[in-house]
């Protein structure tokens, strides 16, 4: 592990979402480089096994805690089990998240409300509680994962985009206040990435896109680390969607979104 992240003796990086994809990535090379990790998410026999193939191959301690994180009181509880319980926690991954494609009026109105309370309402509390405590020892890393689609209003992709938009926002905002308490904060913006996101959000497969690049779970996870070792505030992984970002200035504001409905319109898996 580069310098900047090697954590102080007897702390821990909590990782959300760590059961799978971006999140599953991001703990096993953390694990690889020697890090004492805490893994939440909702499937604790998912946790478990990583539990048990991590640390026997890796040699480093593996805590596990099973939360839901988008009931009211999720962050709060896994606050209270960590940091709250005398566990020194210096690098946080916000990444547990989903999204919903279709038309916001098709969409269940709860499923669309749980999602801002993970994708928002869990990644601003947690990093509002942890940045405390960083913040009183003058060190710590928070590691937030946005998305591409926080560059641009998607329609039949809008409330997700929204969330992250506001993940983006918010972390950049907090990476200018808090490097001057000795923190780093960096938002880890993926384009589509093979892992179960597609499936749950009840799109296409992510090869089936005709339109963007897709990358592996492990390369964007090794992009976002990267990124949180330089202290960087934002990393698009791939250099074909930095391009796409940055091309966007060159339009009116009305037109992005009519170029994602084309595309959003049509993601949805037939049957979903
Ligand atoms: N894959 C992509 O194309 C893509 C692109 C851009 C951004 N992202 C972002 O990357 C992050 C990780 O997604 P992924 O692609 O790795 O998808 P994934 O394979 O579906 O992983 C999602 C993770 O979040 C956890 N999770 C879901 N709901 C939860 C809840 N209520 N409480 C606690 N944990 C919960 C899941 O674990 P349990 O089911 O065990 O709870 C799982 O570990 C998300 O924030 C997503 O928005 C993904």
């Amino acid at each position: 592990m580069p310098e900047m992240l090697v954590l102080p003796p007897d702390s821990f990086a909590l990782v959300t979402g760590a059961s799978s994809g971006i999140g599953e990535a991001i703990a096993e090379r953390l694990a690889a480089r020697g890090v004492s990790l805490i893994l939440a998410s909702r499937s604790l026999p998912k946790l478990e096994a990583l539990r048990s193939d991590w640390s026997a191959r890796y040699r480093v301690a593996v805590e596990t805690i099973a939360v839901d994180l988008s009931e009211p009181d999720g962050p709060a509880r896994l606050w209270a089990a960590t940091e709250g319980a005398g566990r020194t926690v210096s690098l946080l991954v916000n990444n547990a998240g989903f999204g919903l494609n279709g038309a916001e009026a098709e969409l269940p109105l709860e499923r669309t409300a749980e999602m801002i309370r993970l994708n928002v309402g869990a990644t601003a509390e947690l990093t509002h509680r942890f940045l405390v405590a960083m913040r009183s020892r003058r060190s710590g890393w928070i590691l937030n994962v946005a998305s591409t689609a926080a560059f641009l209003p998607g329609p039949w992709f809008g409330t997700y985009s929204a969330t992250k938009a506001f993940v983006l926002s918010f972390s950049q905002a907090l990476h200018e206040e808090a490097r001057r308490d000795g923190v780093t904060v960096t938002c880890l913006c993926p384009g589509y990435t093979r892992t179960g996101f597609q499936a749950a959000a009840g799109m296409k497969p992510a090869d089936e896109t005709p339109l963007f690049p897709v990358m592996s779970a492990g390369a964007v996870a090794e992009a976002g680390l990267a990124a949180l070792e330089r202290g960087q505030p934002v990393v698009v992984p791939h250099f074909l969607d930095r391009l796409w970002i940055a091309s966007l200035r060159l339009f009116p504001r009305s037109f992005p979104p009519r170029l994602a409905a084309a595309f959003f319109r049509r993601s949805r898996r037939q049957g979903a």
